[in-house]
């Protein structure tokens, strides 16, 4: 690097203490948040620092000929173009651990307001319905089927344990799920659960993973949570589903489209939905914040990195 220190975009808000952190690194800072805003630094940008909502695509790497970095300040790396990204010899990092607590804890609160159906319950005592009955089940003596066994699912698994569930997973990576979980097929864990969560990431194989004929093999009457990505699951057909009653309800955290169009969901009675908010908590985006520019920092300092998520880019530049 020679001439100006090189130029950190800050695409998508962050936290700011992150950001204070950031500026006192060998770098300038431009907060590129504001529209229009990095559009215009993108000529001149080595790195970049995105959340969800900036679509690091192969129109923005050609726009920017100096990027060599590229850190998301969240788990999954989606909105990146990676192979992009690597052809053109630009690193990328993520923030793999600082959003894992909080989508777990979410997830919890789902399995508990799904099992006690408690959003219809409280609609309806809120607007002056008083019913007793139909209160759901316990979570206790059911099977929990994990649809991909990383970090935010053993921490799931490790929370639901004391609720007395048992836990059976599929995951292609996994070899050692840890103690308590029976790894099985995919169609296996569709058909023994009473509860389904997903928790792979998205890819072009895993678009639809959920789609009308493995939702057709999930044990008639189970529930579906899914607080990773939205386009794992065919709405359309999981609509259909909760329709027939073969699916009893869903928590869905995410859509295949954001803010989702897919208002046959939405509006369903059976659907507990919320807007991408799993890692939206203080502490998660405290972290992550934290975690992405101190691996900007490293890679400036020309220092090993932490949560490399394409190695295949080569060298830094
Ligand atoms: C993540 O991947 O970190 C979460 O889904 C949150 C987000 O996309 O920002």
């Amino acid at each position: 690097m020679s001439g100006a220190p090189p130029l950190v975009v800050v695409a998508d808000p962050i936290d700011p203490d992150a950001v204070a952190r950031l500026r006192t690194g060998p770098c300038r800072v431009l907060d590129g948040t504001a529209e229009g805003a990095l559009a215009g630094a993108l000529p001149d940008a080595w790195g970049l620092i995105v959340r969800s909502r900036t679509k690091v695509n192969a129109d923005l790497i050609a726009k920017a000929p100096k990027l060599a970095f590229v850190a998301r300040a969240g788990v999954g790396v989606d909105n990146v173009d990676l192979p992009a990204a690597t052809a053109r010899g630009i690193r990328v990092v993520n923030a793999p651990t600082a959003a894992t607590a909080s989508v777990a804890e979410l997830s919890v609160g789902f399995y508990l307001m799904l099992a006690r159906n408690l959003q219809a319950r409280i609609t309806a005592t809120k607007g002056g319905t008083w019913v007793r009955s139909e209160n759901g089940t316990e979570l206790g003596g059911k099977t929990v089927g994990f649809v991909g066994f990383g970090r935010i699912a053993r921490e799931i698994a490790r929370r639901l344990g004391p609720f007395g569930v048992t836990i059976v997973a599929f995951d292609p990576f996994v070899s050692v799920p840890g103690e308590g979980v029976e790894m099985l097929s995919l169609e296996e864990v569709l058909a023994r659960s009473d509860y389904v969560s997903l928790h792979a990431a998205l890819t072009k194989e895993n678009h639809h993973l959920l789609n009308a004929d493995r939702i057709g093999r999930m044990k008639k009457g189970a529930y579906l949570i899914n607080a990773a990505r939205g386009a794992l699951v065919d709405e359309e057909a999981l609509a259909d589903a909760l329709d027939e009653g073969r699916v009893a309800g869903a928590a869905l955290d995410v859509f295949e489209v954001e803010p989702p169009k897919a208002t046959r969901l939405l509006a369903h009675p059976k659907v507990l939905a919320t807007p991408h908010l799993a890692a939206s908590t203080h502490e998660a985006q405290r972290r992550a914040g934290q975690q992405v520019v101190e691996e900007v920092l490293r890679a400036l300092k020309g220092e090993p990195l932490q949560s490399l998520v394409n190695p295949e880019a080569g060298a830094p530049r």
